[in-house]
């Protein structure tokens, strides 16, 4: 926890936890210990190991589902997933506009197309009914992002999913503990993905989770990870196309170590979260992230709406003032849309071939919608999002000298 306790507004920088390193990570004795059993056992893949067999059912409990595969990456997880839909190249992923390519990349990998839904500019969440605007007779499947840990609505995104015959991923990688109606995000679609990166509610390093109800999507996904082998089978094969998306026994050391630990970090950042809403939360002109019962926040980072009589000359001194006291901030967030990367607007994948745009049997350009004039919600949502980087090491004194240090800004005191 942070030592400082003094007039922070004096004080130098670097006191506030960051989880790009040890101040806002949590390792200690039990990952060394566990790392220390792995080394002595020697065995470090987890096709032989224990712990990351372990670590699935730890964390499939957690999740209270029957399946759990462990991978290499949150990236591995959604590429895991989109693979299990299994589609046919040129058929279409729905998915958010304001997301990580991690979730998008893949999508591509495997010869399909991401067709972006608009989002509600105050959650920056698609919605069903931004989904819907987006379905034709290509679409396999919807990718929601539980934006920063706060839950997308799941009912009626779950309904439309129902009445067109299409799946559901979760990409949880933002939310784990995060609940919609009292369920856990990533238990409520068809397969629930979760990231185990560095900067995650808990990390080892690189890392990530497929989870599913579903015992046929759980097999083929078992397989996917493994280069499609049937590992364990009497007579195994390479059944499919796959790769090697293995978890190490040393990932899954510092995992093991950190999954008992989880619970209190969600509910230490939703603790000090409220705090900063309600110091916030009088401020006219800043709108903080929503979080109800039905829908609880699970705070990967803590995002407010800055809107009038504020402006964006505003947002960037709050942003400034912020970074002076060592915060991390991210004013507009990623800034561009998911379609305004370079690798997608230069079709920068599979050569020059044209692929797999040129598979896609709708006609081709104006129906991608690439275009921000069609995403009013997540062009607004941007504009006026400030990030601010949290942390279940912040403490009281954190939050109150990031709650004053943004009155401060708006006052003119900081830059
Ligand atoms: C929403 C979201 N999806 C996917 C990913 C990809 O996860 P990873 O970086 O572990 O590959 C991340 C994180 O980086 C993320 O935040």
């Amino acid at each position: 926890m942070t030592q400082i306790r003094t007039n922070i507004l004096t004080t130098p920088i670097n006191f506030v936890p960051n989880d790009a390193d040890a101040s806002g990570r949590s390792f200690g004795e039990d990952e060394i210990r566990m790392l220390r059993e792995v080394l002595e056992r020697g065995v470090l893949i987890s096709q032989y190991g224990k712990v990351v067999p372990r670590l699935e059912n730890a964390f499939a409990a957690w999740c209270d589902v029957p399946h759990c595969t462990a991978v290499s990456s949150g990236t591995a997880a959604l590429h895991t997933a989109i693979a299990a839909v299994d589609p046919q190249p040129g058929d279409e992923f729905i998915s958010s506009p304001i997301t990580d390519m991690g979730a998008i990349m893949p999508v591509f990998y495997q010869g399909a197309i991401p067709i972006f839904a608009d989002v509600d500019p105050i959650t920056c969440n698609v919605t069903a009914e931004t989904i819907a605007a987006r379905i034709s007779s290509r679409t396999k499947a919807i990718i929601v992002t539980h934006l920063f840990g706060l839950p997308c609505d799941m009912d009626p995104i779950m309904a439309l999913a129902k009445k067109h015959g299409i799946m559901v991923i979760e990409d949880a990688a933002q939310g784990f503990g995060a609940t919609y109606k009292g369920r856990k995000v990533g238990t409520i679609g068809d397969v629930g993905c979760f990231s185990l990166q560095q900067g995650k509610h808990i990390t080892c390093g690189e890392g990530g989770f497929v989870v599913t109800r579903d015992a046929e999507l759980a097999r083929f996904m078992k397989l996917y990870h493994d280069k499609g082998w049937g590992f364990g089978d009497a007579q195994p094969d390479h059944e499919f196309l796959g790769l090697n998306y293995r978890m190490t026994e040393l990932q899954g050391a510092v995992a093991m170590a950190q999954l008992p630990k989880l619970d209190e970090f969600v509910a230490k950042r939703r603790e000090l979260a409220a705090r900063l809403t309600q110091r916030l939360s009088r401020i006219d002109g800043i709108i903080c992230p929503p979080d109800h019962e039905d829908c609880t926040h699970v705070y990967w980072r803590y995002s407010i709406r800055v809107v009038e009589p504020l402006t964006a000359a505003d947002l960037d001194r709050m942003s400034n003032a912020l970074r002076s006291i060592g915060a991390r901030t991210a004013p507009r967030y990623t800034q561009k849309l998911a379609f305004e990367y370079g690798f997608i607007k230069n079709r920068k994948m599979f050569g020059n071939s044209g692929f797999p745009f040129n598979a896609h049997t709708r006609s081709r350009g104006a129906e991608l919608m690439y275009d921000r004039s069609r995403y009013p919600g997540a062009v607004n949502g941007l504009d006026h999002l400030l990030c601010i980087g949290w942390n279940e090491r912040y403490d009281e004194s954190v939050v109150d000298l990031i709650a004053t240090t943004i009155l401060r800004s708006l006052k003119g005191d900081l830059q």
